[in-house]
């Protein structure tokens, strides 16, 4: 996996991306700006901020937002928001967050959500992070989280692959914990929860290929008869879903 095969990847599912009902609900937004408890005072910096939904959110409610992401598409999507929106205080730059184009020290709250299993260098990404926030700033991270079966979270590791090839590796609570420890944030706030997908929603927001279709249909018919998968894949409401562990983790720089 390549940055370049991801910023094609998500240049190809950009509109399905920003469409999704996942992208778009207010609920986990809202949820998410509680968690880092940002401030009306705040400068903001969204870290691989695909279309730009919680960019936005932030602009209008703080001082300043500004999201960055490798996907030309998908800020082209941002800005259309931003016109939208008749926002002055907010700016979208299309760039890989390997290498953060912005001076140390110059943002107060840096987070970045749902992108860190995409990523091929997480640790360069979290060290950028940090050099970008200021002292005494907010750092987070929220994103799916790995199961703690191995033969469960090797499963939905092959699902997701399948679904989004840009999908890299879903981080374990630990190593999302470690990597602000490691860069010395201490960690001020951690939050679990269990989210249930739509499956053929989820299929829906990422372009897949022929054969990866495919492969995704017999990986469903195997798992919904596996007992093993029963707690994780399961029929609601005559609909297929799926169970999702997320993680919100935050700190003080
Ligand atoms: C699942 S989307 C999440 C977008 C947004 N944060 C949200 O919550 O809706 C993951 C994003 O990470 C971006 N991404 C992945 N690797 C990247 C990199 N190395 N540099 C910049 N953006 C990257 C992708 O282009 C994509 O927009």
């Amino acid at each position: 996996m390549t940055n370049q095969i991801i910023k094609e990847q998500f240049n190809k599912q950009a509109e399905k991306f920003a469409n999704w009902s996942v992208s778009k609900n207010l609920e986990y937004i809202n949820a998410y700006f509680d968690f880092c408890e940002i401030k009306p005072t705040d400068n903001l910096l969204d870290v691989a901020c695909g279309p730009g939904d919680f960019t936005i959110f932030n602009a209008k409610r703080i001082s300043g937002a500004r999201g960055v992401d490798i996907s030309d598409k998908e800020i082209e999507i941002a800005n259309g928001l931003v016109v939208e929106f008749g926002l002055d205080n907010v700016q979208f730059d299309c760039h890989d967050v390997e290498k953060l184009p912005y001076p140390d020290n110059a943002y107060s709250v840096v987070i970045c959500k749902s992108a860190f299993h995409h990523f091929t260098n997480p640790d360069e990404v979290f060290k950028e992070m940090v050099r970008c926030c200021e002292k005494g700033g907010l750092i987070s991270i929220q994103d799916i989280r790995a199961y703690d079966d191995d033969d469960v979270n090797s499963f939905f590791e092959t699902f997701d692959k399948l679904i989004d090839i840009s999908h890299n590796v879903t981080l374990g609570e630990h190593e999302f914990d470690d990597l602000f420890r490691k860069n010395n944030i201490t960690i001020t706030g951690v939050f679990k929860l269990e989210v249930d997908l739509n499956v053929r929603e989820y299929i829906e927001h990422a372009e897949q290929d022929e054969a990866n279709k495919l492969k995704i249909e017999r990986m469903l018919k195997n798992g919904i008869s596996d007992p093993g998968l029963k707690n994780f894949l399961f029929k609601k409401g005559g609909e297929l879903f799926f169970k999702r562990p997320v993680y919100l983790i935050k700190g003080i720089k």
